[in-house]
């Protein structure tokens, strides 16, 4: 394991290009072993949409697009994987440079624009791992050239309903021209509709899979009110909170602050958290939220639970920190829970009237 971490570990990782060194860390969680974390404490377990989780920490999706690692990230302690974004074609998404640290801000741009293996190339691979266990999401996309953008997320129902736990549809990402515009409400409710009758129509055959809406957290309250709106009368089963923002928080140091893409890390923190308490409060238990965004350690993972979330993702940080950011999470979460001799369900949107204020 010592290896492992030192090879992923900040010092070596830094001194290369970004996308390189995403490319090697895959690389390496692929080809070395990575010994099984222990078992996580029985007082982190939950259950969300319908699923059980044995603690609340998932690799949230970007990070293994491809579906090439869920086994490995799980072996580091994550309860859960999202793979994805995957677009039912193969597609190069943007010219590089598209990834970048604002390392004083413990940040990340990015502006990869949906590059994906397409469809056949990843459902083969996890379909391999099949049976496997362990929980593994799928996070489906459209193409940029795509002439029925919504058509293409029934399409990655369909393709992956064998071998995913649950779906999300992902029309958050600030780097696909025009595809935030699939949140207003009318496009939002025919996307829905045709999503969600894929999967029923696979229901019977292969389980009734909850499929997740992602939203951007760039939403205005009255954008979010259409959202949470159409969400409850389609009957997602959860929504997630959320992708990247568009937005530059003047707190941002780093010389890169002016690169173009979706900002994740540390400074998303207080804006997805606000997000959070305010879609929390408008969806009013007809859903659990999954919250992500600026997560770094066990207080801010505590607070996301606090404005309202059942389960939580992570990304930037372990740029910064490394895997070792896994366990210190959970066994700070557990630490929190027993000291206040509580559980995460009890403390799900406990403060989530404080921390929307001003929304
Ligand atoms: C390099 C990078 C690539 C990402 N790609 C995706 C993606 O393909 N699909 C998606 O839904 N979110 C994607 N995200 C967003 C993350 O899943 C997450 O919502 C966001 O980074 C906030 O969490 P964080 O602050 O812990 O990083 C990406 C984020 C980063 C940093």
């Amino acid at each position: 394991m010592t290896g492992l971490v030192n090879l992923l570990a900040r010092p070596l990782l830094f001194t290369l290009d970004p996308e390189k060194a995403h490319g090697m860390t895959i690389a390496a969680l692929k080809n070395l072993p990575v010994p099984q974390t222990g078992a996580h404490d029985p007082v982190l377990a939950v259950v969300c949409f319908g699923l059980h989780f044995s603690a609340p920490l998932g690799m949230a999706p970007g990070f293994d697009k491809g579906g090439e690692v869920p086994d490995p990230l799980m072996r580091l302690g994550f309860s859960h994987v999202e793979v994805g974004t995957i677009t039912p074609l193969p597609q190069p998404g943007n010219p590089k440079p598209r990834l970048f640290r604002l390392v004083e801000d413990d940040a990340v741009i990015n502006r990869f624009g949906f590059n994906s293996e397409g469809h056949d190339v990843v459902y083969a691979r996890l379909t391999e791992r099949k049976g496997r266990g362990g929980i593994v999401g799928v996070n489906v996309g459209a193409n940029k050239e795509s002439e029925d953008r919504a058509g293409d997320y029934a399409k990655g129902i369909r393709a992956f309903v064998d071998v995913a736990d649950y779906f999300t549809i992902n029309i958050s990402s600030p780097n696909t021209p025009g595809l935030r515009d699939l949140q207003q409400a009318s496009a939002l409710d025919a996307l829905l509709a045709r999503s969600l009758d894929v999967r029923e129509e696979m229901a019977a055959t292969y389980g009734r899979k909850p499929v997740l809406l992602k939203i951007a957290p760039d939403l205005t309250a009255g954008d979010l009110d259409d959202v949470v709106r159409v969400a409850r009368d389609r009957k997602v089963d959860g929504m997630i909170v959320g992708n990247t923002t568009i937005t530059r928080p003047d707190s941002l140091k780093s010389g890169q602050k002016g690169e173009a893409g979706g900002l994740s890390g540390k400074p998303l923190f207080d804006l997805s958290t606000k997000m959070l308490a305010a879609t929390y409060q408008r969806v009013e238990g007809q859903f659990p939220l999954i919250g992500v965004g600026g997560i770094q350690d066990a207080q801010t993972a505590l607070t996301k639970i606090e404005a309202g979330a059942c389960l939580l993702q992570v990304y930037s940080a372990l740029v910064y920190e490394g895997p070792g950011l896994v366990g210190a999470v959970h066994r700070g979460l557990a630490q929190e829970l027993k000291r206040r001799g509580t559980t995460l369900a009890q403390i799900t949107g406990s403060r989530a009237k404080e921390l929307a204020a001003g929304f």
